[in-house]
């Protein structure tokens, strides 16, 4: 039995292949509209969520399979304080594969040692999230063609934004690419990313606090929103919560080629007028989570269309 707790569970080789049959699903959805029947995926959601947990339900349903699940810790047991493990080990009685998602690091890793079926982290806290990236990944390969030689920046909350994290760690295996980290001071990209996995695989970067001064040399513009969940201090979070907001104006320093990506919820940081721009792909980045998921419970579920 497999889990993706992380996005480095997985080789490149096997990246390579979820990409691959995404695409085929993109192609070719009838193929596959009965890979899962009878399967069950629980979505098990201890933190709010939009696309992720829509998009892990309506990928489980195009495979024709079926869901079942919680979408926040006060409607199940969790809040008359039953533990992460002996919530799922009961749910491993009931669904072949679980989607979870926790505020607290390295819950689902807590869950995958009790387990008896395959765990998926949908997002722990402010760690990981390896669903994100597959996603973003698709996207990046549906844009260019490829994983490598481009320059990358990331601008926003570095230092809570998992996807960032999980995005960087899977980036690092692919060669020519220069990553630009836009943040404030406060939200910088944590230390053990930069030791663990920037300093150690010898990785082209830079750390900036200005957006205008990076954009004329992107390719790609990952843009996140603050926090604020992960704040301690709501005065905090108000300091910091505008300091970067896309605009026109700003992309016109930009390549003609950029493609803007943001793996949403949006709150102030790209401005709406900017969706028309053709630039703008992330709600099509939106839309390619559900195809990329439906790969990987194919993928763990060890089914072939
Ligand atoms: C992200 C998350 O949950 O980390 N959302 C998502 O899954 N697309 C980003 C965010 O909440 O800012």
């Amino acid at each position: 039995m497999r889990n993706l707790l992380n996005i480095t569970d997985l080789t490149t080789g096997e990246i390579d292949e979820l990409i691959t049959v995404a695409e085929d699903i993109i192609a070719n959805p009838e193929k596959y509209q009965d890979v899962c029947r009878r399967k069950k995926l629980a979505t098990l959601f201890f933190e709010p969520s939009t696309r992720t947990r829509l998009s892990f339900e309506a990928a489980m349903l195009d495979l024709g399979g079926n869901v079942l699940g919680f979408s926040e810790a006060s409607s199940s047991s969790t809040s008359k304080g039953e533990t992460v493990g002996d919530t799922i080990r009961v749910v491993c009685g009931y669904a072949d594969i679980i989607a979870m998602r926790h505020p607290k690091e390295g819950a689902p890793y807590a869950a995958a040692q009790v387990a008896t079926k395959p765990i998926i982290n949908a997002g722990d806290g402010g760690h990981n999230h390896p669903t994100q990236t597959l996603t973003d990944l698709l996207t990046i390969h549906r844009e260019r063609g490829s994983f490598e030689n481009f320059t990358i920046g990331f601008c926003g909350d570095l230092k809570f934004g998992r996807t960032v994290h999980s995005l960087v760690s899977a980036l690092a295996r692919y060669t020519g690419i220069h990553f630009v980290f836009i943040s404030p001071e406060e939200l910088k990209l944590p230390r053990y990313i930069i030791d663990n996995t920037l300093d150690k695989q010898h990785l082209s970067y830079e750390e900036t606090n200005s957006l205008e001064e990076a954009m004329p040399r992107l390719d790609m513009l990952y843009m996140t929103r603050v926090q604020r969940e992960r704040f301690f201090n709501e005065a905090d979070y108000i300091r910091l919560k505008d300091t970067y907001i896309l605009d026109p104006e700003k992309l016109e320093a930009a390549k003609p080629d950029l493609c803007i990506l943001h793996p949403l919820p949006r709150v102030n940081e790209i401005s709406v007028e900017v969706d028309n721009d053709p630039r703008a792909r992330y709600f099509a980045q939106a839309e390619n989570g559900k195809f990329i998921r439906m790969a990987l419970i194919m993928k763990l579920l060890g089914l072939k269309a």
